[in-house]
Protein backbone atom coordinates (compact mmCIF):
# COMPACT_ATOMS: atom_id res chain seq x y z
CA UNK A 1 0.00 0.00 0.00
CA UNK A 2 1.37 3.53 -0.65
CA UNK A 3 2.15 5.50 2.34
CA UNK A 4 0.73 8.91 2.68
CA UNK A 5 2.94 11.76 2.14
CA UNK A 6 4.75 13.38 5.08
CA UNK A 7 3.23 16.74 5.54
CA UNK A 8 5.79 19.57 6.48
CA UNK A 9 3.97 22.85 4.46
CA UNK A 10 1.74 24.53 7.16
CA UNK A 11 3.38 27.95 6.49
CA UNK A 12 1.50 27.51 3.07
CA UNK A 13 -1.81 26.67 4.88
CA UNK A 14 -3.65 24.81 7.73
CA UNK A 15 -6.02 22.78 8.21
CA UNK A 16 -9.43 23.93 9.86
CA UNK A 17 -9.34 23.11 13.27
CA UNK A 18 -12.02 21.03 14.67
CA UNK A 19 -12.87 23.07 17.71
CA UNK A 20 -13.23 26.34 14.34
CA UNK A 21 -15.36 24.31 12.40
CA UNK A 22 -17.57 23.66 15.35
CA UNK A 23 -18.11 27.46 16.24
CA UNK A 24 -18.58 27.97 13.05
CA UNK A 25 -21.03 25.51 12.40
CA UNK A 26 -24.41 27.43 13.38
CA UNK A 27 -23.83 30.09 11.09
CA UNK A 28 -24.04 28.55 7.72
CA UNK A 29 -27.95 27.72 8.05
CA UNK A 30 -29.32 28.60 11.87
CA UNK A 31 -28.10 32.05 12.27
CA UNK A 32 -27.96 33.25 8.69
CA UNK A 33 -29.17 36.84 8.64
CA UNK A 34 -27.51 39.53 7.20
CA UNK A 35 -25.58 41.37 10.04
CA UNK A 36 -25.66 44.41 7.75
CA UNK A 37 -29.32 43.95 8.17
CA UNK A 38 -30.67 44.71 11.59
CA UNK A 39 -34.04 45.54 10.54
CA UNK A 40 -35.16 41.59 11.33
CA UNK A 41 -33.45 39.15 14.35
CA UNK A 42 -31.97 37.45 12.18
CA UNK A 43 -29.37 40.21 10.99
CA UNK A 44 -29.73 41.31 14.95
CA UNK A 45 -28.16 38.14 15.88
CA UNK A 46 -25.80 37.81 13.14
CA UNK A 47 -24.50 41.14 13.79
CA UNK A 48 -23.99 40.49 17.75
CA UNK A 49 -21.84 37.26 16.74
CA UNK A 50 -19.99 39.42 14.31
CA UNK A 51 -19.34 41.98 17.60
CA UNK A 52 -18.35 39.25 19.93
CA UNK A 53 -15.82 38.18 17.27
CA UNK A 54 -14.39 41.33 16.49
CA UNK A 55 -13.66 41.86 20.43
CA UNK A 56 -12.22 38.70 21.18
CA UNK A 57 -10.02 39.00 18.24
CA UNK A 58 -9.26 42.45 19.35
CA UNK A 59 -8.07 40.80 23.07
CA UNK A 60 -5.99 38.85 21.09
CA UNK A 61 -4.22 41.76 19.41
CA UNK A 62 -4.54 44.03 22.38
CA UNK A 63 -6.11 46.56 20.49
CA UNK A 64 -9.82 48.02 20.79
CA UNK A 65 -12.51 46.00 18.82
CA UNK A 66 -13.03 49.63 16.23
CA UNK A 67 -9.81 49.47 15.31
CA UNK A 68 -9.94 45.86 13.06
CA UNK A 69 -11.03 46.05 9.48
CA UNK A 70 -11.91 42.63 8.54
CA UNK A 71 -10.82 41.74 4.57
CA UNK A 72 -10.54 38.54 2.51
CA UNK A 73 -7.41 37.66 3.47
CA UNK A 74 -3.69 39.50 3.97
CA UNK A 75 -3.44 40.04 0.67
CA UNK A 76 -6.36 42.76 0.71
CA UNK A 77 -5.35 43.89 3.78
CA UNK A 78 -1.84 44.21 2.85
CA UNK A 79 -3.24 46.32 -0.40
CA UNK A 80 -5.62 48.27 1.78
CA UNK A 81 -3.00 49.37 4.11
CA UNK A 82 -0.41 50.27 1.36
CA UNK A 83 -2.34 51.63 -1.63
CA UNK A 84 -5.31 53.10 0.82
CA UNK A 85 -2.93 55.29 2.75
CA UNK A 86 -0.26 56.15 -0.01
CA UNK A 87 -3.68 57.33 -2.37
CA UNK A 88 -4.72 59.46 0.81
CA UNK A 89 -1.54 60.66 1.24
CA UNK A 90 -0.99 61.75 -2.25
CA UNK A 91 -4.46 63.72 -2.10
CA UNK A 92 -2.94 65.61 1.34
CA UNK A 93 0.04 66.72 -0.42
CA UNK A 94 -1.04 67.14 -4.20
CA UNK A 95 2.01 64.72 -4.95
CA UNK A 96 3.14 61.15 -4.39
CA UNK A 97 6.20 60.30 -2.03
CA UNK A 98 8.34 57.37 -1.21
CA UNK A 99 7.61 54.43 0.69
CA UNK A 100 10.18 51.77 2.03
CA UNK A 101 10.00 47.68 1.89
CA UNK A 102 12.15 44.95 2.05
CA UNK A 103 12.77 43.14 -1.24
CA UNK A 104 12.03 39.92 0.67
CA UNK A 105 8.41 40.51 1.36
CA UNK A 106 6.26 38.70 0.13
CA UNK A 107 4.52 39.51 -3.34
CA UNK A 108 1.16 40.06 -1.53
CA UNK A 109 3.08 43.50 -0.31
CA UNK A 110 5.43 43.95 -3.38
CA UNK A 111 2.70 44.05 -6.21
CA UNK A 112 0.45 46.90 -4.26
CA UNK A 113 3.88 49.09 -4.36
CA UNK A 114 4.69 48.10 -8.34
CA UNK A 115 1.22 49.52 -8.51
CA UNK A 116 1.91 53.00 -6.57
CA UNK A 117 5.10 52.80 -8.74
CA UNK A 118 2.64 52.84 -11.47
CA UNK A 119 1.19 55.54 -9.69
CA UNK A 120 4.22 58.01 -9.85
CA UNK A 121 5.63 57.24 -6.08
CA UNK A 122 9.27 56.07 -5.69
CA UNK A 123 9.64 52.49 -4.03
CA UNK A 124 13.16 51.57 -2.17
CA UNK A 125 13.59 48.05 -1.71
CA UNK A 126 15.96 47.01 1.02
CA UNK A 127 18.19 43.87 0.11
CA UNK A 128 18.64 41.82 3.51
CA UNK A 129 21.77 40.71 5.14
CA UNK A 130 22.95 36.98 4.50
CA UNK A 131 21.10 36.18 7.36
CA UNK A 132 17.91 37.58 6.13
CA UNK A 133 17.71 40.20 8.92
CA UNK A 134 17.46 43.98 7.75
CA UNK A 135 20.20 46.35 8.41
CA UNK A 136 18.86 49.31 10.72
CA UNK A 137 21.61 51.54 9.16
CA UNK A 138 20.37 50.62 5.62
CA UNK A 139 16.87 51.71 6.74
CA UNK A 140 18.43 54.75 7.98
CA UNK A 141 20.20 55.43 4.92
CA UNK A 142 17.31 55.10 2.70
CA UNK A 143 14.96 57.74 4.49
CA UNK A 144 14.64 60.68 2.19
CA UNK A 145 13.07 64.24 2.72
CA UNK A 146 9.06 62.70 1.51
CA UNK A 147 9.64 59.32 3.36
CA UNK A 148 5.74 58.60 4.83
CA UNK A 149 5.89 55.12 4.89
CA UNK A 150 7.22 51.73 5.73
CA UNK A 151 6.23 48.01 5.01
CA UNK A 152 8.23 45.30 6.73
CA UNK A 153 7.03 42.24 7.69
CA UNK A 154 7.30 40.69 11.05
CA UNK A 155 8.16 37.23 9.62
CA UNK A 156 9.21 36.08 6.60
CA UNK A 157 7.25 33.22 5.09
CA UNK A 158 9.98 31.37 3.07
CA UNK A 159 12.87 31.50 5.60
CA UNK A 160 11.08 32.39 8.80
CA UNK A 161 13.59 35.20 9.82
CA UNK A 162 12.04 37.92 12.38
CA UNK A 163 12.97 41.14 11.63
CA UNK A 164 13.21 43.76 14.20
CA UNK A 165 10.58 45.59 14.40
CA UNK A 166 10.57 47.30 17.54
CA UNK A 167 13.82 48.90 16.55
CA UNK A 168 12.64 50.09 13.08
CA UNK A 169 9.63 51.66 14.38
CA UNK A 170 12.12 53.53 16.48
CA UNK A 171 13.58 54.83 13.51
CA UNK A 172 10.43 55.60 11.76
CA UNK A 173 8.45 57.47 14.87
CA UNK A 174 11.80 59.71 15.14
CA UNK A 175 11.03 60.62 12.11
CA UNK A 176 7.12 60.77 11.73
CA UNK A 177 7.11 57.91 9.24
CA UNK A 178 4.51 55.36 9.52
CA UNK A 179 5.13 51.67 10.07
CA UNK A 180 3.39 48.42 8.35
CA UNK A 181 3.57 45.17 9.00
CA UNK A 182 2.74 41.90 7.15
CA UNK A 183 2.14 39.54 9.84
CA UNK A 184 0.49 37.05 8.12
CA UNK A 185 2.82 34.53 9.35
CA UNK A 186 3.41 35.90 12.63
CA UNK A 187 0.20 36.72 13.80
CA UNK A 188 -0.71 33.21 16.05
CA UNK A 189 3.04 31.94 15.98
CA UNK A 190 4.14 34.91 18.13
CA UNK A 191 3.24 37.48 20.66
CA UNK A 192 2.12 40.57 19.13
CA UNK A 193 1.78 44.05 21.11
CA UNK A 194 1.15 46.46 18.68
CA UNK A 195 2.09 49.68 21.30
CA UNK A 196 5.04 47.86 22.13
CA UNK A 197 6.29 47.33 18.44
CA UNK A 198 4.90 50.26 17.32
CA UNK A 199 3.63 49.34 14.32
CA UNK A 200 0.55 51.57 13.06
CA UNK A 201 -0.63 48.98 10.85
CA UNK A 202 -1.31 45.28 10.75
CA UNK A 203 -2.10 42.36 8.51
CA UNK A 204 -3.19 38.97 9.70
CA UNK A 205 -4.78 36.36 7.93
CA UNK A 206 -7.02 33.04 9.37
CA UNK A 207 -5.83 30.23 7.02
CA UNK A 208 -2.55 29.87 8.21
CA UNK A 209 -3.56 29.19 11.64
CA UNK A 210 -6.36 26.76 11.53
CA UNK A 211 -8.90 29.18 10.68
CA UNK A 212 -10.74 29.34 7.35
CA UNK A 213 -9.66 30.54 3.70
CA UNK A 214 -10.94 33.92 2.83
CA UNK A 215 -10.91 36.09 5.90
CA UNK A 216 -8.07 37.99 7.47
CA UNK A 217 -7.64 41.92 8.79
CA UNK A 218 -6.30 44.91 8.90
CA UNK A 219 -5.42 46.24 12.03
CA UNK A 220 -5.37 49.92 12.04
CA UNK A 221 -4.10 50.63 15.71
CA UNK A 222 -2.87 53.85 14.60
CA UNK A 223 -6.21 55.45 13.13
CA UNK A 224 -4.13 56.24 9.83
CA UNK A 225 -6.61 57.73 7.02
CA UNK A 226 -6.67 54.96 4.50
CA UNK A 227 -9.08 55.63 0.85
CA UNK A 228 -11.10 52.18 0.54
CA UNK A 229 -10.43 50.06 -2.64
CA UNK A 230 -14.03 48.69 -2.55
CA UNK A 231 -17.08 51.08 -2.21
CA UNK A 232 -20.67 50.00 -1.38
CA UNK A 233 -23.05 48.93 1.38
CA UNK A 234 -20.39 51.27 4.22
CA UNK A 235 -19.74 48.01 6.20
CA UNK A 236 -16.49 47.99 7.90
CA UNK A 237 -17.34 51.96 8.59
CA UNK A 238 -17.14 52.54 4.71
CA UNK A 239 -13.47 51.14 4.93
CA UNK A 240 -14.70 47.21 3.68
CA UNK A 241 -18.07 47.95 1.58
CA UNK A 242 -19.90 44.25 1.31
CA UNK A 243 -21.52 41.84 3.44
CA UNK A 244 -18.98 40.53 6.00
CA UNK A 245 -18.77 36.50 5.71
CA UNK A 246 -20.24 35.88 9.01
CA UNK A 247 -18.86 32.21 9.27
CA UNK A 248 -15.84 32.89 8.24
CA UNK A 249 -15.21 35.67 11.37
CA UNK A 250 -17.01 33.51 13.58
CA UNK A 251 -14.06 31.29 12.55
CA UNK A 252 -11.02 33.05 12.07
CA UNK A 253 -11.92 34.90 15.80
CA UNK A 254 -11.88 31.59 16.86
CA UNK A 255 -8.98 30.20 15.34
CA UNK A 256 -7.02 33.15 17.06
CA UNK A 257 -8.22 32.96 20.73
CA UNK A 258 -6.96 29.00 20.63
CA UNK A 259 -3.14 30.10 18.81
CA UNK A 260 -2.75 32.98 21.23
CA UNK A 261 -3.91 30.59 24.12
CA UNK A 262 -1.56 27.53 23.13
CA UNK A 263 0.90 29.76 21.86
CA UNK A 264 3.94 29.23 24.70
CA UNK A 265 3.11 25.86 24.89
CA UNK A 266 3.09 25.03 20.78
CA UNK A 267 6.06 26.69 20.10
CA UNK A 268 8.52 25.13 22.76
CA UNK A 269 6.97 21.97 21.35
CA UNK A 270 7.46 23.27 17.52
CA UNK A 271 10.75 24.48 18.14
CA UNK A 272 12.46 21.50 19.77
CA UNK A 273 11.15 19.19 16.86
CA UNK A 274 12.28 22.21 13.95
CA UNK A 275 15.98 21.72 15.77
CA UNK A 276 15.80 18.25 16.07
CA UNK A 277 14.91 17.88 12.35
CA UNK A 278 17.74 20.41 11.44
CA UNK A 279 20.12 18.52 13.74
CA UNK A 280 19.81 15.29 12.40
CA UNK A 281 19.73 16.20 8.88
CA UNK A 282 22.81 18.32 9.40
CA UNK A 283 23.95 15.43 11.28
CA UNK A 284 23.21 12.49 8.17
CA UNK A 285 23.30 15.03 5.04
CA UNK A 286 26.50 16.92 4.31
CA UNK A 287 26.92 20.42 2.34
CA UNK A 288 23.56 21.36 4.25
CA UNK A 289 23.14 25.57 4.49
CA UNK A 290 20.31 27.03 6.37
CA UNK A 291 18.92 30.01 5.00
CA UNK A 292 18.26 33.26 7.41
CA UNK A 293 19.62 32.96 10.46
CA UNK A 294 18.42 30.27 13.28
CA UNK A 295 18.54 32.17 15.87
CA UNK A 296 16.03 34.88 15.00
CA UNK A 297 13.26 32.73 13.43
CA UNK A 298 9.57 31.37 13.56
CA UNK A 299 9.73 28.30 15.58
CA UNK A 300 8.22 25.92 12.63
CA UNK A 301 10.38 26.95 9.77
CA UNK A 302 13.27 25.34 8.32
CA UNK A 303 15.07 26.61 5.40
CA UNK A 304 18.26 25.10 4.00
CA UNK A 305 20.16 24.63 0.76
CA UNK A 306 21.59 21.07 -0.43
CA UNK A 307 24.74 21.29 -1.62
CA UNK A 308 25.81 18.71 -5.39
CA UNK A 309 22.13 18.14 -6.50
CA UNK A 310 20.31 19.62 -9.07
CA UNK A 311 16.70 21.26 -7.69
CA UNK A 312 14.03 19.86 -10.29
CA UNK A 313 15.23 16.12 -9.48
CA UNK A 314 15.13 16.48 -5.45
CA UNK A 315 11.57 18.03 -6.14
CA UNK A 316 10.82 15.28 -8.20
CA UNK A 317 11.95 12.97 -5.74
CA UNK A 318 10.41 13.96 -3.16
CA UNK A 319 7.31 15.01 -4.21
CA UNK A 320 5.64 11.57 -3.51
CA UNK A 321 7.15 11.33 -0.05
CA UNK A 322 6.90 14.60 1.71
CA UNK A 323 4.91 17.49 0.91
CA UNK A 324 7.30 20.51 1.33
CA UNK A 325 7.89 23.45 -0.39
CA UNK A 326 10.90 24.65 -2.35
CA UNK A 327 9.78 28.51 -2.26
CA UNK A 328 6.61 30.14 -1.41
CA UNK A 329 3.31 29.07 -2.56
CA UNK A 330 2.65 31.52 -4.15
CA UNK A 331 5.40 31.88 -6.30
CA UNK A 332 5.44 30.82 -10.62
CA UNK A 333 7.97 28.60 -10.35
CA UNK A 334 11.02 30.81 -10.76
CA UNK A 335 14.20 30.85 -8.35
CA UNK A 336 12.58 32.63 -4.83
CA UNK A 337 13.38 36.02 -4.78
CA UNK A 338 13.95 36.01 -1.13
CA UNK A 339 16.68 33.19 -1.34
CA UNK A 340 18.31 34.87 -4.01
CA UNK A 341 18.26 38.37 -1.80
CA UNK A 342 19.89 36.37 0.72
CA UNK A 343 23.01 35.64 -1.74
CA UNK A 344 21.84 32.31 -3.51
CA UNK A 345 22.01 31.72 -6.84
CA UNK A 346 19.30 30.06 -9.19
CA UNK A 347 20.84 26.88 -8.96
CA UNK A 348 21.05 26.89 -5.03
CA UNK A 349 17.65 28.90 -4.87
CA UNK A 350 16.28 25.72 -6.75
CA UNK A 351 17.84 22.82 -4.09
CA UNK A 352 16.63 24.54 -1.25
CA UNK A 353 13.69 22.96 0.96
CA UNK A 354 11.49 24.89 2.90
CA UNK A 355 9.85 22.47 5.60
CA UNK A 356 7.34 24.19 7.92
CA UNK A 357 6.20 22.13 10.87
CA UNK A 358 2.48 22.26 12.51
CA UNK A 359 0.37 21.06 15.37
CA UNK A 360 0.06 17.56 13.76
CA UNK A 361 3.73 17.48 13.18
CA UNK A 362 4.68 14.21 15.55
CA UNK A 363 8.60 13.03 16.41
CA UNK A 364 8.09 10.09 14.14
CA UNK A 365 7.38 12.37 11.31
CA UNK A 366 10.42 14.37 11.79
CA UNK A 367 12.52 11.09 12.06
CA UNK A 368 10.53 9.95 8.60
CA UNK A 369 11.52 13.03 6.99
CA UNK A 370 14.84 12.92 7.75
CA UNK A 371 15.34 9.51 5.92
CA UNK A 372 13.18 10.05 3.47
CA UNK A 373 15.77 13.43 2.74
CA UNK A 374 18.85 11.72 3.29
CA UNK A 375 18.07 8.74 1.21
CA UNK A 376 16.92 10.91 -1.60
CA UNK A 377 20.26 13.03 -1.38
CA UNK A 378 22.23 10.13 -1.06
CA UNK A 379 20.85 8.58 -4.69
CA UNK A 380 20.52 12.10 -6.50
CA UNK A 381 24.24 12.85 -5.85
CA UNK A 382 25.79 8.80 -6.50
C1 LIG B 1 3.67 36.87 4.46
C2 LIG B 1 2.41 36.63 3.69
N1 LIG B 1 1.67 37.67 3.30
C3 LIG B 1 0.54 37.51 2.63
C4 LIG B 1 0.07 36.26 2.30
C5 LIG B 1 -1.23 36.11 1.56
O1 LIG B 1 -2.22 35.77 2.49
P1 LIG B 1 -3.74 35.46 2.09
O2 LIG B 1 -3.72 34.10 1.49
O3 LIG B 1 -4.48 35.52 3.40
O4 LIG B 1 -4.17 36.53 1.17
C6 LIG B 1 0.80 35.13 2.68
C7 LIG B 1 0.36 33.77 2.30
O5 LIG B 1 1.13 32.94 1.88
C8 LIG B 1 2.00 35.32 3.41
O6 LIG B 1 2.75 34.29 3.79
Amino acid sequence: MQQKPLKFDYQSTTPCSGRVLEAMQPYWNEIWGNPSNLQNRFGIHASAAISLARDNLAQCLHVSPERIIFTSGATEANNLALIGHARVRAIEEGRPGHVITMSTEHHAVLDPLKQLKNEGFRITELNPGSDGILSLKELEDAFEHDTFLVSIMLANNEIGVIQPLQKISILCQDRGILLHSDAAQAFGNLPINLDTLGIDLLTISSHKIYGPKGIGALVNRGNVPLQPLIWGGGQEKGMRAGTLPVPLVIGFSKASEIAIKDLDQNNKRLSFLRNKLWNELSNQVSDLRINGCLKNRLPHNLNFTIGGIIGSRLHKFLKPLIVCSSSSACSNGSPSHVLMAIGRNPKEAESSLRLSLGRETTINDIEKAVTVIAKVVRELRS
